[in-house]
């Protein structure tokens, strides 16, 4: 990573340089105990909104014994119900929003992998919040007012694009609205127009890596100098990838549309060790998947939230699937941080009785030599036993000799390291689909 970065109007910082305190906002600089003040306050206030302006939670609360006066303080929340994704899908497109519709400023929505999609709604106060909470995610990995943001998230539906393009512009950034999709034509923009900020799926960064390098530009020469990157589980493994073929600093940026869209929670650039939760709007609880137990501190499990400050869509102790523990604050002392997402409830494939995480599988290919990082899982059947391929590129310079090393590195470190057997198949180079969004990890052909 260079040590001086040259572009820009104000240049991004150096791992190890804390956000000047002048750049932090109101909440960032509350202690422990005033942000918990805070949030018992709003706590109050989101449960009594969602219970008075929104059946489902009437219902709820009434049947498990519960009114918002119970709750007196944070650790009350437990007594109160959960809220699942097939809550909201049971109530679409518009039940579960706790203000009338002419208060309704714009809608979202997330595709889900099967059945109705989930609406989300957003008044004038939400989208105001959700741009300072993504604009603060902008600051903590290191953009400044004066830079230029190209954001490769998709516009629509999706919350990625316009969420990262109203805080990019509450940072008082440039935005470079590209969106997805054109590949071509986004590494000559970003050629030309020189941001320093790139947001985008990680996956969809190494689809424009590759182009830069069919293109014959090297991509360290690029004027980016941060990526944000999110919207799907990308490993540590991933991060020195893209760093070093990028010369960037590369952090994570979470959240889901249920909860507002990015800028959930947000790693910060001097310390690139998981991701601080904006705790004085979403507040985070990690239960047991199984037992819905509340888990402590570090103890990885489900993680759960519950909003703040929302107002079109209050959500009380929404059920994410997705996979993580919290930890302490670091750079950020009052809020908790989440470790980087392992994955999905949903994404576990469960090979033979073991647990398998596409994120495992990633960590192993790209540390092994002579493959790219593009690879693919495919579920079948061997007789009654589910078995599993995982499909690796090849290298374009790496040799039949070196392509046979590389399958047999990375059935070992399966074997080793997830303790299942897999086959492994080295692939043509260029002949793995490419990511334009999120991307599939997983091609189940099991029962086809
Ligand atoms: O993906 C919002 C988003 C857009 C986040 C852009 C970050 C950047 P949904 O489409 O509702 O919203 O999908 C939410 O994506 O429950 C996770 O499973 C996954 N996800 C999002 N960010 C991360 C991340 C957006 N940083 C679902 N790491 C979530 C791992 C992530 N998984």
């Amino acid at each position: 990573m260079s040590s001086e970065p040259t572009t820009g109007t104000t240049p991004a910082p150096r791992r190890g340089d804390p956000l000047p305190h002048d750049l932090l906002d109101y909440a960032e600089r509350l202690s422990g105990e005033q942000l918990a003040e805070l949030q018992l306050d709003r706590l109050r206030a989101t449960l009594r909104h969602a219970y008075d302006n929104v059946e489902l939670y009437r219902k709820k609360f009434d049947a498990a014994g519960v009114t918002p006066d119970d709750c007196r303080s944070l650790a009350d929340l437990s007594r109160f119900p959960f809220t699942t994704k097939a809550d909201l899908r049971d109530t679409y497109p518009f039940g579960t929003f706790a203000v009338p519709m002419s208060q309704v400023r714009r809608v979202h929505a997330s595709s889900g992998t099967t059945g109705r999609a989930t609406v989300v709604g957003y008044t004038d106060d939400d989208l105001s919040m959700w741009a300072d909470v993504v604009a603060r995610s902008i600051r903590a990995a290191g953009g400044r007012s004066g830079h230029k943001v190209h954001i490769s998230y998709g516009y629509g539906l999706f919350t990625g694009g316009l969420g990262a393009h109203y805080g990019a512009e509450r940072a008082g950034c440039t935005v470079i609205p590209a969106s997805g999709g054109m590949t071509a034509r986004q590494v000559q923009i970003i050629q030309d127009f020189r941001p320093e900020i790139i947001m985008v799926t990680p996956s969809y960064m190494l689809t424009l890596l590759d182009e830069f390098e069919r293109q014959g530009v090297d991509p360290r020469t690029t004027s980016l100098q941060v990526g944000i990157f999110g919207a799907e589980p990308w490993t540590e493994e991933m991060r020195r990838e893209i760093e070093e073929r990028m010369d960037i600093h590369a952090v994570d940026i979470y959240g889901l549309s249920e909860v507002i869209g990015p800028g959930v929670a947000q790693e910060c650039v001097e310390t690139k060790d998981g991701l601080h939760v904006w705790e004085d709007h979403f507040y985070p609880e990690v239960v047991d998947p199984l037992t819905d137990a509340v888990l402590a501190e570090g103890e990885e499990g489900e993680i759960v939230f519950t909003s703040l400050t929302k107002e079109a869509l209050p959500v009380i102790r929404y059920r994410t699937r997705d996979l993580s523990r919290l930890l302490p604050g670091t750079a950020r002392p009052a809020f908790r941080r989440m470790q980087k997402v392992t994955g999905r409830c949903d994404d576990m494939i469960i090979l033979r009785g073991v647990n398998v995480f596409p994120t495992q599988i990633e960590e192993i290919v790209l540390r092994t030599p002579g493959v790219a990082p593009h690879f693919q899982i495919r579920l079948t059947e061997r007789g009654r036993m589910d078995h599993m391929t995982v499909r690796v590129e090849a290298r374009p310079d790496a040799g039949p000799e070196q392509r046979e090393d590389a399958a047999r590195t990375i059935g070992q470190g399966v074997k080793d390291g997830v303790g299942v057997t897999v086959d492994v198949e080295i692939v043509e180079p260029e002949t793995l689909e490419r990511s334009l969004g999120k991307i599939r990890r997983v091609s189940d052909l099991r029962g086809t």
